[in-house]
């Protein structure tokens, strides 16, 4: 099984070195669609806003970012920075929350389903089942291991198992500064997206996690952002899947919904969305991000802002703008009051159902109120958080995170060809 294994990986490795493989015959000719599940809001399921459940993310994505940008800085060097990133201290939980209940405190059927858009994937041969958070605001696999002790509610991967596992030298960690942390060793293996698959993958086998990610309903993360990004420095699943010839087009599209979410990899599923995708071209330059530019925001068709970079993060549950941004776009809704100063977050009446919309130059994709309503500030309350935070994310004063919130709003499309993002209507 040993030598199999080794020759297989060789043949490959070789093959890779030379120019791209060209698309087989015999694999897709369409893309293949990924149900996503999802799972847990910011808004319990009395319509009440999870204060602490926001905090932890927001300091997560925080941290996430600042994570992007040392890989950047490791892989390609600063000058790949966007414009205005700076690589910031490592954000930590506020005193008044450190140490205290686990993310998990609030049992998951309290929840509304929708802070992460999981699905299966497979490792391995044969393929072992893992249930993943599909991230384009990142650029890693990883899931945990079998040696790891703290990881024991998740399914563990088990490379003794795979004819195709091969261990790699190094090691990964990740810190998330609200006290969590992954940490391991390296692997390459076969890894299949519903029906693409990429041979000889690397990721990381984690084999120790804090109870922040135990109690996480994902077993791990995949990144769907480009290769700078990353911080074992390889090529991420779909580009592997491209250079293979495994994906017939190098497209991946989101449609984010209460029911029947989907990821469709290798083009659009043209049965969830009408009319053209509206694309952009990315701005990011060297970085990495799924970013465009020439963005603007209004409110019940008032504009706000305008001219500001964006950049479309899965991994996130809300919007999250510069702080003055932040402050100049609540300014201009009707009732808003501060809601959490440090935390960047304001309150808006629960009634006045305001419409936000973003647009870059073409269509309005206007956010539901239902997004938007992150859930009342305290029982009995009139008053409901917005899902728009202020915050520095390191990333740039003119610079948004587009997550859930914005995501669930069209059909979006994201191709590593034409290095555009697309929108497009919802059918
Ligand atoms: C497109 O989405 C619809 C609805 O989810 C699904 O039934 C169909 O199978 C999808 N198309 C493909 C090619 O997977
Ligand atoms: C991996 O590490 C082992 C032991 O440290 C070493 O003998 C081996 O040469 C390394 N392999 C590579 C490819 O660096
Ligand atoms: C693992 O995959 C990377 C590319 O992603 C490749 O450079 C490396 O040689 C592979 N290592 C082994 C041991 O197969
Ligand atoms: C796991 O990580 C924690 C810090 O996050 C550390 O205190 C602990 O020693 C680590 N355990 C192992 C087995 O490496
Ligand atoms: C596993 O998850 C459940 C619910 O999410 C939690 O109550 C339990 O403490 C977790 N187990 C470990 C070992 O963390
Ligand atoms: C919203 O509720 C407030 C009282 O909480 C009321 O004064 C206001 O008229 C309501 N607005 C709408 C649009 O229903
Ligand atoms: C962003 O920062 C730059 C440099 O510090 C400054 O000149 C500019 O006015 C700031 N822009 C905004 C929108 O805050």
């Amino acid at each position: 099984m040993f030598c199999k294994s080794t020759l297989i990986t060789v043949a490959l490795a070789l093959l890779s070195a030379a120019t791209p493989l060209p698309r087989d015959d015999t694999s897709l000719t369409t893309g293949i669609r990924i149900p996503l599940q999802k799972r847990g809001s910011l808004k319990n399921a009395d319509g009440i806003f999870n204060y602490e459940k926001a905090v932890r993310e927001l300091v997560k994505l925080k941290n996430k970012h600042r994570q992007n940008l040392i890989n950047l800085e490791q892989n390609v060097g600063r000058d790949a920075f966007p414009l205005g990133a700076e690589i910031k201290a490592l954000v930590s939980l506020p005193a008044s929350l450190l140490g205290t209940g686990k993310r998990g405190a609030v049992p998951l059927t309290d929840q509304e389903d929708d802070l992460e858009w999981t699905g299966p994937i497979t490792i391995g041969n044969p393929g072992q089942t893992f249930t993943i958070d599909f991230d384009t605001g990142s650029s890693d696999l990883w899931i945990p291991v079998a040696s790891c002790k703290s990881c024991q509610n998740h399914t563990l991967y088990d490379p003794s198992k795979s004819s195709d596992s091969k261990k790699v030298n190094g090691s990964f960690e990740i810190q998330y500064g609200d006290g969590s942390s992954a940490s391991g060793g390296r692997y390459n293996d076969t890894v299949t997206v519903g029906g693409v698959t990429a041979k000889s993958q690397a990721f990381a086998a984690v084999s120790n996690e804090s109870s922040s990610f135990t109690d996480d309903p994902s077993d791990g993360i995949l990144g769907l952002g480009f290769p700078a990004l990353s911080n074992l420095n390889v090529n991420p699943f779909f580009f592997t899947a491209l250079e293979q010839g495994a994906a017939p087009e190098g497209v991946f599209a989101f449609k984010l919904d209460q029911s029947g979410s989907e990821l469709f990899i290798g083009g659009t599923n043209q049965s969830l969305y009408t009319g053209d995708v509206e694309y952009h071209a990315l701005t990011s330059g060297a970085s990495g991000f799924w970013q465009i530019g020439g963005a603007s925001v209004s409110v019940d068709g008032k504009p706000l802002a305008s001219g500001f970079e964006t950049i479309i993060d899965s991994g996130s549950t809300i919007i999250t703008a510069p702080l003055a941004a932040a402050e100049a776009f609540w300014a201009g809704v009707p009732g808003a009051k501060v809601f959490d100063k440090d935390q960047g977050l304001w309150s808006l009446p629960c009634n006045s159902s305001v419409e936000v919309a973003f647009s870059w130059g073409g269509n309005a994709w206007t956010i539901n109120f239902d997004d938007f309503n992150a859930g009342q500030t305290e029982e009995g309350s009139d008053d409901c958080v917005g899902a728009l935070a202020g915050g520095d994310l390191g990333l740039g004063n003119t610079t948004w995170l587009l997550g859930d919130t914005f995501m669930k709003s069209a059909y979006t499309v994201f191709s590593v060809d034409t290095k555009a993002v697309g929108f497009a209507k919802l059918a």
